[in-house]
């Protein structure tokens, strides 16, 4: 978490049962972003003045997820596809709540090109949002993710991790390796780096008897072969070998890599559980 001193517009918002403090402003028009506390509607995502405002409100909102359909379902997470053309305001209130924790520019009321995956957790309330990530529909530059949160209060349980594994999963499925866009936030960048280099650590420890290539790497995992390329410099796992470079591994990176896996086992995504066919 960014060490937050600058004065920020709206310096909090409540949401479901969490009161969260912003890490930056975020241009909700300025009467909302100019009160101490902003106040969302956990699903529909609509801001309000007041809490009582948000009651009343909350008594005629029908929504209880995100207005689309639950791509993905297992055990109390779902990921559910939003359209940014069908459901605009949705995607738009989603973009300026994800400002509230970006530092960076990025996009609020151009949300047409795009779709929004959004992680839940889900209890017997309804599905409550956990993060999301966007996607351009048509991306000529193969980018398979074009923003990435994980809300404050769910952070550095391993949300963003399933999250950026889901959009490779998509990727698969497209038969298409694809890219974070970038520039990635400070945070994004650590979160994709540990991500590259797990993968491949556990693509390496299965079958490692034969040679096995970059494009093999990227077919397998969706990553894009540049990324592979960079974590395998990273790892220090190219070698020269007379006048070719050859990707040679550290077993015993990879055998402590896996014991460290196995004494904290991570959220992990069920293939099958994902009910999607790609967009053409
Ligand atoms: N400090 C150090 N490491 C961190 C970290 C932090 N504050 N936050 C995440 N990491 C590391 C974790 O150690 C983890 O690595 P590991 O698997 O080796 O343990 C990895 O990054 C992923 O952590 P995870 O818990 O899965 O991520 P998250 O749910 O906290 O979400 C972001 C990560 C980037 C989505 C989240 O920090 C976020 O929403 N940030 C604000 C928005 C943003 O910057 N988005 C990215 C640019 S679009
Ligand atoms: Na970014």
């Amino acid at each position: 978490k960014p060490v937050v001193e600058m004065p920020r517009y709206p310096p909090c918002i409540e949401m479901g049962q969490y009161e969260i403090q912003t890490w930056y402003s975020s241009p909700y028009p300025q009467e909302y972003a100019s009160l101490p506390k902003l106040y969302i509607c956990e699903y529909c995502l609509k801001y309000m003045k007041s809490r009582n405002g948000l009651q009343r409100h909350f008594e005629k909102c029908e929504l209880r997820h995100p207005p689309a359909d639950e791509i993905y379902r297992n055990g109390e997470l779902s990921v559910f596809e939003v359209d940014g053309q069908s459901n605009k305001l949705y995607c738009q209130n989603l973009c300026l709540l994800a400002k509230l924790f970006l530092d960076h520019k990025t996009l609020y009321y151009d949300v047409e090109p795009f779709l929004f995956y959004v992680l839940t957790l889900n209890d017997e309330m309804g599905s409550h949002i956990v993060g999301y990530f966007s996607k351009e529909k048509h991306c000529q530059q193969k980018f398979n993710v074009s923003c990435i949160m994980t809300m404050p209060q769910y952070m550095r349980k391993g949300y963003g991790r399933l999250l950026i594994d889901f959009s490779y999963l998509l990727s698969r499925r497209e038969e298409c390796a694809g890219s974070p866009e970038k520039p990635l936030s400070a945070l994004g960048a650590v979160s994709y780096k540990a991500y590259w280099r797990s993968v491949l650590l556990e693509t390496f420890s299965v079958g490692m008897e034969k040679p096995i290539s970059i494009k093999d790497i990227s077919e397998k995992t969706g990553i894009c072969p540049l990324d592979i390329l960079q974590t395998l410099k990273d790892l220090d796992f190219l070698k020269p070998q007379g006048d070719k470079t050859v990707i040679s591994l550290d077993e015993t990176m990879i055998k402590s890599h896996n014991t460290k896996l196995k004494a904290k086992p991570r959220l992990c995504l069920d293939e099958d559980s994902l009910h999607w066919t790609p967009m053409v």
